[in-house]
């Protein structure tokens, strides 16, 4: 199977040139910093990614925690490290064009996530009845405000949903639940700390892909949080492969700060369980 080569850029800018910018911005801010864009991606730039999708399946990482979530994801390392002539979802995430389009949209200057998150990008696979994942906040460990670009891939489910507490049309406070349809090229741009989201179960014969991108306003992260947050990579989403790819004295200092802080966090269910694993009082999630 081969990755066809392809200019995303000119292809986003071609999308980009029939958007209304100012509505979009409206919109945006309206919702609380979260804004739907309905098959947004053009397919030129989503057949290349489906390919992608296909190749990288031999890299599921199948995670569950109790209670909270259950799925399979391929991990930034993965994505990157896989052998072929281009990778169309990297060229995505890191489009200056894209990216000039989402700092104008959530008026920050957004950069990429450092090389040794494996989060930066990546798959999550939603393919086994039950796979979900439950309420929470995209929260960031860098010092500084991560946003989150999710795009749908494969949406063959009438059960698994994005769904999300943004406010009711019209109004600014209130806040219902709303499903969110992730049909191919579809994108969801929000600030994690801002939308509290789920994804509902996966029903029998289904199946939902969608990726993930980050961006970060500060591409610092304190050893605690480092830490944390390679533990919840490990437990919750790519297994000891999100680490065996760190450089050593990063994997050195995992151990050391792991023990040492106190606790800091405290808004995830994710991380409760895996503070219950390793005897820690630590909260948060993806
Ligand atoms: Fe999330």
């Amino acid at each position: 199977m081969q990755c066809q080569a392809i200019d995303v850029e000119e292809n986003l800018n071609q999308t980009l040139m029939g958007v209304d910018h100012a509505l979009l911005g409206r919109t945006y801010w309206d919702q609380n910093e979260c804004l739907v864009l309905d098959r947004f991606i053009p397919k030129t730039i989503v057949t290349p990614c489906l390919t992608e999708v296909e190749l990288l399946r031999k890299n599921v990482f199948r995670n569950y925690v109790p209670g909270h979530k259950q799925g399979g994801s391929v991990s930034y390392y993965a994505i990157v490290n896989e052998p072929r002539e281009i990778s169309t979802i990297v060229s995505l995430y890191r489009s200056p064009v894209l990216r000039k389009f989402l700092c104008q949209l959530v008026k920050e200057e957004l950069l990429l996530c450092p090389d040794n998150d494996p989060h930066s990008c990546a798959l999550y696979y939603y393919t086994q009845p039950g796979d979900h994942i439950g309420y929470h906040y995209d929260k960031s460990y860098y010092k500084g405000k991560r946003y989150t670009v999710l795009m749908g891939l494969i949406e063959r489910s009438e059960q698994c949903r994005l769904v999300a507490h943004l406010p009711k049309p019209g109004t600014k406070d209130d806040m219902n639940e709303q499903p969110i349809p992730l049909d191919p090229g579809s994108l969801v741009i929000f600030n994690g700390d801002k939308l509290w989201h789920a994804v509902t179960p996966l029903g029998p014969r289904e199946e939902r892909i969608v990726l993930t991108m980050q961006y970060v306003t500060n591409q610092d992260m304190g050893l605690f949080h480092r830490a944390f947050s390679n533990l919840k990579d490990t437990f919750a989403y790519f297994g000891p492969a999100a680490l065996i790819h760190r450089p050593k004295v990063e994997q050195a200092s995992i151990s050391h700060s792991a023990i040492s802080q106190p606790d800091a966090m405290s808004d995830h269910p994710t991380l409760q369980f895996l503070a219950g694993a390793i005897g820690a009082p630590l909260h948060r999630d993806s």
